[in-house]
Parts: C-alpha cells; sequence; structure tokens
C-alpha cells in the first residue's frame, strides 16, 4: 500500500512538474524509500515491544495475584490435594460448608466466570446466577480488597490446574440452609465496599490494617460472633471460645492481661514469621496453617505492618480462661 501510494505519487509529480523536478525527485527517492522502510522496521518493533509489553503486565499481574492469594489465605479453604477443587469441611454451629472448586474448570470450577463475575462474588457475595453467597466463604472480610488486588487474584487463579472435582452440597439446617434468608443477614452484618486508608495513619499502619481486614481476615477465627454468625465488631480479635472446628481462639488485641499487650511489636514479628512465641513454644494447629500459608509468605514489610497495626488497636479484656471454662454450658452464639 505504501509502495504503491508513494509510486501514484511519483507518477503525478513527474507528469505535472516535468522535467524540472525529475532530477529532485531521483534524489529524493532512494532517500523516502529507506524512509519508508525504516518506518515499516519501527512500526515492527513497536507491535513487537507492545505485545511483550502486554505479556509482562500480565505476567506481572499474575505473580500480583499470587501474593494476594497468599495473603488472603484461599487455600487453606479450597485446596484439594495439589489444586484448588475444595478443602475440607467447615464445621460451624450453623451447619457443615464444602468450601467449592475453584480452578479454571469450565463446569466444575469458574472456568467460564468472568472478571467481572468474579469481582462481584468478593466484593458482594453474589454468585453469577445472582445467588447470596454464606458467609463461611470469607466475603465480609474480602469485600475490602482493592479492584487491582480482585483482578490479580482472578489472573492467578486462571492460571492455576483445573481439576473436574464436583463439589458436594452444603449440609444446613433449615432455615438456615435458604439462601434468600442471608439477604436479610448481609442487611444487618455486612457492608460492602473497599477499604479506605485512615489520612490520620502512617501509611505502614493503613497496610497492615488492610492486611489484617481484607486480606488476612484474622477477625474471621479471632473475633467472637454474634446474632447468625455474625463478627462482633466492638470485639475484634478479642478472642473466642467457639472458633472453627469449635476450638479456642485466643485475643490478639492488645490486653495486658488476657491479649497480647505484653508481647512487643518484634516479637509479634516473630511469631508471624516463625510461629514462635515469646515464651518459646510455638503456634500450633489452625494458626500454624495460617502462617505457613499465609503470614510467612509476606515480604518483611508487610509483616512489619500487620504487627505495627495489631500493637496499636485498642485492648479489650476477654479473659477466655474463665469464659471457656464453663462453656460447656454456655451457648454457641455468645
Ligand atoms: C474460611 C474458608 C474460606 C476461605 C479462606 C476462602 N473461601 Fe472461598 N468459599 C468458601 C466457602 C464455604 C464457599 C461456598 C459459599 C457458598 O456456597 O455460599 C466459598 C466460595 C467461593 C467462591 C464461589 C465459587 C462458586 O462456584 O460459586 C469463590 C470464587 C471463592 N470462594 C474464592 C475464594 C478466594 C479467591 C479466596 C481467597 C481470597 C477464598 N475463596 C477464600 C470458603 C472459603
Ligand atoms: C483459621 C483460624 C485463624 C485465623 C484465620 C487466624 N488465626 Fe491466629 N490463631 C488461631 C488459633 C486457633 C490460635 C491458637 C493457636 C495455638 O494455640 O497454638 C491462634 C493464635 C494466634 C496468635 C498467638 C496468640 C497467643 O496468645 O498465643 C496470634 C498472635 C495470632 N493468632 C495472630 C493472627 C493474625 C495476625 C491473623 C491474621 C493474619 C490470624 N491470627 C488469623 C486461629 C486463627
Amino acid at each position: 500500500m505504501m509502495f504503491s501510494a508513494d509510486s501514484r505519487c511519483s507518477l503525478s509529480c513527474a507528469s505535472l512538474i516535468k522535467a524540472a523536478v525529475r532530477p529532485c525527485r531521483s534524489a529524493l527517492l532512494p532517500y523516502a524509500g529507506r524512509a519508508v522502510r525504516g518506518l515499516l522496521v519501527l512500526l515492527v518493533l513497536f507491535a513487537g515491544q507492545s505485545m511483550s509489553g502486554r505479556v509482562q503486565a500480565y505476567t506481572d499481574l499474575v505473580e500480583e495475584g499470587r501474593y494476594v492469594f497468599a495473603a488472603a489465605g484461599c487455600v487453606s479453604c479450597h485446596r484439594n490435594d495439589q489444586t484448588l477443587a475444595g478443602g475440607p469441611p467447615i464445621v460451624t454451629p450453623y451447619g457443615t460448608y464444602f468450601p467449592p472448586n475453584i480452578t479454571p474448570h469450565r463446569e466444575q470450577g469458574i472456568g467460564r466466570w468472568s472478571e467481572e463475575d468474579f469481582v462481584r462474588a468478593l466484593r458482594m457475595g453474589i454468585s453469577p446466577g445472582g445467588q447470596h453467597y454464606y458467609p463461611a466463604f470469607p466475603y465480609p472480610s474480602y469485600t475490602r480488597m482493592t479492584r487491582r488486588d480482585m483482578q490479580a487474584l482472578y489472573a492467578y487463579l486462571m492460571t492455576q490446574p483445573e481439576s473436574a472435582r464436583q463439589s458436594p452440597p452444603h449440609i444446613i439446617p433449615w432455615p438456615l440452609s435458604s439462601r434468600a434468608l442471608i439477604s436479610h443477614w448481609k442487611q444487618g452484618g455486612f457492608t460492602p465496599g473497599v477499604a479506605v486508608d485512615d489520612p490520620t495513619r502512617m501509611p505502614q499502619w493503613n497496610r497492615g490494617a488492610y492486611l489484617a481486614k481484607a486480606l488476612g481476615h484474622c477477625g474471621e477465627c479471632h473475633t467472637p460472633r454474634g446474632f447468625l454468625g455474625t463478627p462482633r465488631s466492638d470485639r475484634y480479635l478479642a478472642g473466642t471460645c467457639s472458633g472453627p472446628e469449635g476450638l479456642r481462639v485466643p485475643n490478639i488485641t492488645p490486653d495486658e492481661e488476657t491479649g497480647i499487650g505484653r508481647w512487643t511489636t518484634a516479637e509479634l514479628d516473630t511469631f508471624l514469621a516463625t510461629g514462635r512465641r515469646p515464651d518459646g513454644c510455638y503456634a500450633s494447629g489452625l494458626m500454624m496453617e495460617v502462617l505457613g500459608t499465609s503470614c510467612m509468605q509476606l515480604t518483611d514489610y508487610d509483616r512489619q505492618a500487620l504487627a505495627f497495626y495489631l500493637a496499636s488497636l485498642p485492648p479489650i479484656h476477654n479473659n477466655l480462661d474463665s469464659l471457656c471454662a464453663s462453656f460447656e454450658d454456655y451457648d454457641f452464639l455468645e
């Protein structure tokens, strides 16, 4: 195209201006040809570069997603063997939930989901078919994730191996099994929307808050629950006798007597990096899993941010020793 346009031009040039310009034309054309060739080479280079630029941007996004995935602890519920085909049942006083297959399998996983579907599930707790999710899927925390983190997470999940494992149905007593009922629960216990930084705090504090509340979902285990399993915001991280699997989960507010107020921020950081408590004992069970799959994968900056944030929280006095002793007679809703 370009060469023919060029020759058309030189033809009309020749017929109009005749001999007078001929030397000029013959002198310029080799340069014009070279310029066009140069332009083409540049175009090819540019196209190649923007292509590899896009591939690079995608690879970066997937890597970012891998990090968000670890920080958000998705693996602890959804891993099955080597894939994300759905983890062990979550037994709660409100029923037994089976985390589903979230591999990119088109029938059994989320392979048909658009990025929008995925963002809506995390942000609103609503499935692509418009159904409400049970809050056993910690979207009340994940709703605070930035759009960018959700996009990265989606990109990462779509690169994971597929599995055709069918997710078993949950076992939930009626009427709690009704998904329509969840919309009522949401009105009282769920505030959708991305986390907003507190401008009066340092960036590292805000990052720590984001890690704890949007990604780390520490509160899903460490905060006692009230009516219909809603975490009690007035008792944030104050510990509970009825955590997952009916386990006691300690108070991790900085209360000196009943929480971790005597730990220094450095000791807390060591705990998050290694599982080692100041008394030399190591965390066990569920918390060790959270540490291994999540906290230990954090960058030094992020882990310290998390410790910094936790240490800054208001201390809440909650003596689980006395509370849990009588727990056998205590009703589950606290
Ligand atoms: C505490 C356990 C737990 C964690 C942690 C968890 N999930 Fe889930 N997830 C669930 C349960 C349970 C469901 C089923 C909810 C329902 O059926 O209403 C679910 C459902 C989902 C669904 C909907 C799948 C479908 O087929 O409709 C997606 C997508 C999902 N989780 C992604 C994630 C991602 C991404 C993360 C990490 C950011 C994550 N989950 C972390 C327990 C968990
Ligand atoms: C799946 C449930 C679960 C989640 C999620 C969880 N924890 Fe824990 N955590 C526990 C349990 C259970 C223990 C008690 C472990 C033990 O006795 O060894 C614990 C112990 C701890 C302790 C030690 C407290 C003490 O007095 O010994 C700290 C600190 C802690 N968790 C911080 C966190 C932080 C920070 C997060 C979020 C990033 C978090 N946890 C998320 C279940 C959880």
